[in-house]
């Protein structure tokens, strides 16, 4: 089983890191493999709506986690977006790189669990968390449950550290995506086979 983490802070190893580090250290005392991308601090391009990537299966613009990421989503069985907050939401970089993500790459994330996590110092973590958790169910994704909102509090890692009850939601989190992946696959193993999907209608706008 292989769980992918990506960290959407520019900083490497602080507290959005400090939190992934423990839904991974979880997943992997429970026998998963668990590996965390980052998204750097480079600047880093939006989707611009050109839609090639309908065709490649790919972002059209190399050079960057997007098709790094898409590359090993393959592969992977769930999913975990970290995000610091900022000014309520995810950082702007880390929503650039989740709408090139999941316009390109819905093949390869669709029916596999995911959960958000978010890291802030003091307020916004809802509306933050919201605003990622949309791009799961778009994208016919489970969300993984847990025993509060996926969310820690700091402002160095250190704090982050001091946030027991926090950080014990996301070893529950972690545990829970686990129990999500291996009950799916013993219902497929005994048989059991997912709903029908109808073909997709598109209509856009309102009557
Ligand atoms: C541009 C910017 C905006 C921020 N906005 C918020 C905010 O709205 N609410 C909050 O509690 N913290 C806010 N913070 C603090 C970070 O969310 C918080 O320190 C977080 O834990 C940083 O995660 P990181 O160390 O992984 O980057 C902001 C920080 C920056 C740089």
């Amino acid at each position: 089983m292989k769980i992918l983490l990506l960290n959407g802070s520019p900083r490497e190893k602080e507290c959005t890191y400090t939190a992934l580090s423990e839904v991974a250290t979880e997943l992997e005392k429970h026998g998963a493999k668990a590996e965390i991308l980052q998204i750097g601090n480079k600047p880093l391009q939006g989707c611009i709506a050109c839609r090639a990537c309908q065709k490649l299966d790919r972002c059209t613009f190399g050079g960057d986690i997007v098709n790094v990421f898409l590359e090993k989503a393959k592969t992977a069985d769930g999913f975990i977006f970290g995000s610091p907050v900022y000014f309520a939401n995810p950082n702007g970089s880390m929503l650039a790189v989740m709408d090139r993500i999941f316009f390109s790459g819905k093949r390869w994330l669709s029916a596999k669990p995911a959960a958000a996590v978010v890291s802030a110092r003091r307020a916004g973590t809802t509306s933050a968390l919201d605003s990622l958790q949309k791009f799961f169910q778009i994208t016919g994704m489970p969300m993984v449950p847990a025993t509060y909102w996926p969310m820690v509090f700091g402002y160095k890692p250190t704090e982050v550290q001091e946030d027991k009850e926090g950080l014990q939601n996301l070893r529950e989190l972690a545990r829970q995506m686990i129990w999500m992946i291996t009950a799916t696959k013993a219902a497929k193993d005994a048989g059991l086979v997912p709903p029908e999907r109808e073909e997709k209608i598109w209509t856009n706008f309102m009557r």
